[in-house]
C-alpha cells in the first residue's frame, strides 16, 4: 500500500523536525567542563529512538507546526528523559544501555547519579526558555516520574491490587513524560488557541501511548534473546521489578495451570541464581577462590550461612 501524500509530507515535516531537534541536542548536552562533557555524551550518542520528540512534533501539526518553541520543548523532554535512564540503570543495577555498557559500569553509581543531575538541571534551563506554564509542566512531570518510580521500588501496599498498581507505576513513570511530550506540541505551537480540546486529548493519547510502550517494555525485558535490544533481557526480575508478565503468570499458577507453574518456578531459581552471583561478585577481593570454585554447592553453603546472619549483597557492597 502506498502511503498518501498528506502522510508523505507529514513524514516529511517530522524528518525535518527530528533533525533541528537532534542538531540542537548536541549543543544543548555541551558542557565546557571536560569531565562532565563525556559523561552527559555518553548515552546520547549511544542512540534512542527519540519517540518523545516525535510526538512534539506531531501534535504540533495541530497548531502552527515545528515551531522554534516546539523544538525546544522537544529537546527538553528528551533530555529530561535522557536524564532518567542514568538514573534508572543505577536503581535497576542494569548493565547495558543502547548497547553500550550503562554509565554506571564505567563510572559507577556516584558519577551516574551526577550525570543525571546535569542533564535534569539542562532539562530544566531549556524549558525555563518557554515560560511558566513550560516550567510548572516540567515540574508536574517530574513529580510524576519520581512517583511512578517510588511506588515501583515499594510495590504494591497491604490490601492493594497488585495489576492497578502496576499500571499507575507505568502511567506515572513512562506515560507522563509521553504525555507531557504531546501535550508540549499543542501548547507550545499554539494548538490550544484553535481548540481548547487538543491539550486535554493528546494529553491522554500521549499517556496511553506511554503505558502500551512500558508493557511491551516490560514483555521484551522478559523474552528479548541477549543483544537484541541494547539491554540486557531479565534486568526487571533480577531487580525484583514484578511486572505484568510476571503477574499474569502467578494468576494462572495460583489457577492450578502446571506449565504456568512450571515457569514461575524456573524464573525463581533464576531469580535466586543471579542473585547469588550478584553476591560472589560483591566478595570478590575476599573470597575469589569461591567465586572462581567450580563447586556450586559451596557457593550455595556461603549463600546459606550469609542468609543466616541476614547479610546481603546489597550490605556486602556497601561495606567495600
Ligand atoms: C525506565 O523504566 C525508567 C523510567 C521510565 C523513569 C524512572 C524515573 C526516574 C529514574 C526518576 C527521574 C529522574 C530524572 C533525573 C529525570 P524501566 O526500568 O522499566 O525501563 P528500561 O527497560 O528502559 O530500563
Ligand atoms: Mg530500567
Ligand atoms: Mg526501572
Amino acid at each position: 500500500m502506498f502511503a498518501s501524500a498528506s502522510d508523505r509530507r507529514l513524514a516529511k515535516v517530522v524528518d525535518e523536525g527530528l533533525d533541528r531537534v537532534e542538531a540542537g541536542l548536541a549543543t544543548e548536552v555541551h558542557f565546557a567542563d571536560p569531565i562532565a562533557d563525556v559523561s552527559t555524551r555518553y548515552l546520547l550518542e549511544a542512540g534512542g529512538k527519540r519517540v518523545r520528540p516525535m510526538l512534539t512534533l506531531l501534535a504540533a501539526q495541530l497548531g502552527d507546526g515545528v515551531t522554534d518553541d516546539v523544538v525546544t520543548a522537544a529537546q527538553a523532554i528528551e533530555v529530561t528523559h535522557l536524564a532518567s535512564l542514568y538514573h534508572d540503570d543505577v536503581m535497576d543495577d542494569a548493565d547495558r544501555r543502547r548497547g553500550v555498557p550503562s554509565a554506571q559500569t564505567v563510572w559507577g553509581n556516584t558519577v551516574a547519579i551526577l550525570t543525571g543531575d546535569l542533564l535534569f538541571a539542562r532539562a530544566n534551563q531549556l524549558m525555563s526558555r518557554l515560560g511558566e506554564r513550560a516550567i510548572r509542566l516540567q515540574s508536574d512531570t517530574f513529580e510524576r516520574l519520581v512517583l511512578g518510580q517510588l511506588h515501583e521500588t515499594l510495590g504494591p501496599q497491604p490490601g492493594e491490587d497488585p495489576v492497578a498498581h502496576y499500571v499507575q507505576v507505568l502511567a506515572d513513570k513512562t506515560g507522563s513524560l509521553i504525555a507531557a511530550a504531546a501535550q508540549s506540541g499543542v501548547l507550545f505551537s499554539n494548538a490550544d488557541a484553535v481548540d481548547p480540546a487538543y491539550e486535554r486529548a493528546m494529553l491522554e493519547f500521549g499517556e496511553r501511548v506511554g503505558i502500551a510502550f512500558q508493557l511491551v517494555d516490560d514483555v521484551i525485558d522478559l523474552s528479548a534473546k541477549p543483544g537484541e535490544t541494547g539491554k540486557v533481557p531479565g534486568t526487571d526480575l533480577r531487580a525484583g521489578v514484578v511486572t505484568l508478565p510476571l503477574l499474569k503468570l502467578r494468576e494462572r499458577a495460583a489457577a492450578g495451570d502446571a506449565d504456568a507453574a512450571d515457569l514461575l518456578g524456573r524464573l525463581e531459581r533464576y531469580v535466586i541464581r543471579t542473585a547469588r552471583e550478584q553476591l560472589v561478585d560483591a566478595l570478590d577481593t575476599n573470597t575469589a577462590a569461591i567465586a572462581l570454585a567450580p563447586d556450586p554447592a559451596m557457593v550455595d553453603a556461603l549463600v546459606g550461612e550469609l542468609r543466616e546472619h541476614s547479610v546481603t549483597a546489597e550490605t556486602l557492597a556497601e561495606a567495600r
